[in-house]
């Protein structure tokens, strides 16, 4: 079964969504934080928690290992259901392995993010302990934005993470409803989705039929509202 979260950080799409059985948990990052106007982070994402006991996802956003293990270690601390998203490189591009070994070795339930390869796979789980709960977030969308096929890297994290119990395969970066369907022939653990996107989710599985109809009445409505003449 592939969980799906729901990938947002506006607090009333969050009480919205936590009370929708088909959304088991919640991702954010800084770009989200920052997109509601939030000026204190702590005091913002402590506000998510008063709204979800479902598991969360909130990003240390330094720059360089010593103050990402310190925010690390305080994210940590906000709530039961926290995850530290911790990025698998920093921003010149060197892997975080050693913040990665040790939040995991503190028993901090991590999801590293913005990994892109099974390269950066098999780095992280050379740091990781096969107990603490871990989710790799593989960024599809941005992948297929830049050409690139996502599928095998999944495949292939996949087949390596078998082993590890406490390892999560996430499909990140979610571009349309079909990636769900996607996401679950690869046998992923978790999608995370966007609101929108979980909405057209709930709405699968209408007929060919009815789709034909619906667009030709919606061109027929379009043009009807501009008053097109030829
Ligand atoms: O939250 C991580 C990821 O899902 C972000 O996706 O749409 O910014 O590429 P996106």
């Amino acid at each position: 079964m592939t969980k799906i979260f729901c990938d947002i950080a506006d607090l009333t799409l969050i009480k919205k969504f936590n009370k929708k059985k088909i959304v088991e948990g919640f991702t954010t990052n800084p770009s989200l934080i920052a997109k509601t106007g939030a000026k204190d982070y702590k005091n913002y994402c402590k506000k998510i928690l008063k709204f979800t006991k479902k598991p969360v996802s909130f990003e240390v956003f330094a720059d360089t290992p010593n103050v990402m293990n310190t925010q690390g270690e305080k994210i940590s601390k906000w709530g039961k259901n926290v995850y530290v998203k911790v990025p698998v490189v920093n921003s010149q591009g060197v892997f975080m392995g050693n913040v990665i070994k040790h939040l995991n070795l503190s028993n901090i339930k991590l999801n590293i993010t913005a990994v892109y390869t099974t390269k950066q796979v098999s780095k992280i789980l050379s740091k990781i302990n096969k107990k603490t709960k871990v989710i790799i977030s593989i960024f599809a969308g941005r992948m297929a934005d830049a050409g690139k096929d996502p599928i095998p890297v999944f495949k292939d994290a996949i087949k390596m993470t078998k082993n590890h119990k406490n390892v999560q395969i996430l499909w990140a970066s979610t571009r349309e409803p079909y990636n769900y369907i996607q996401a679950k022939q690869l046998k992923c653990s978790i999608i995370t989705v966007p609101p929108a996107i979980i909405d057209k989710i709930e709405k699968f599985g209408k007929s060919f039929d009815s789709l034909t109809k619906d667009t030709v009445l919606n061109f027929l409505k379009d043009s009807k509202k501009s008053k097109f003449k030829i």
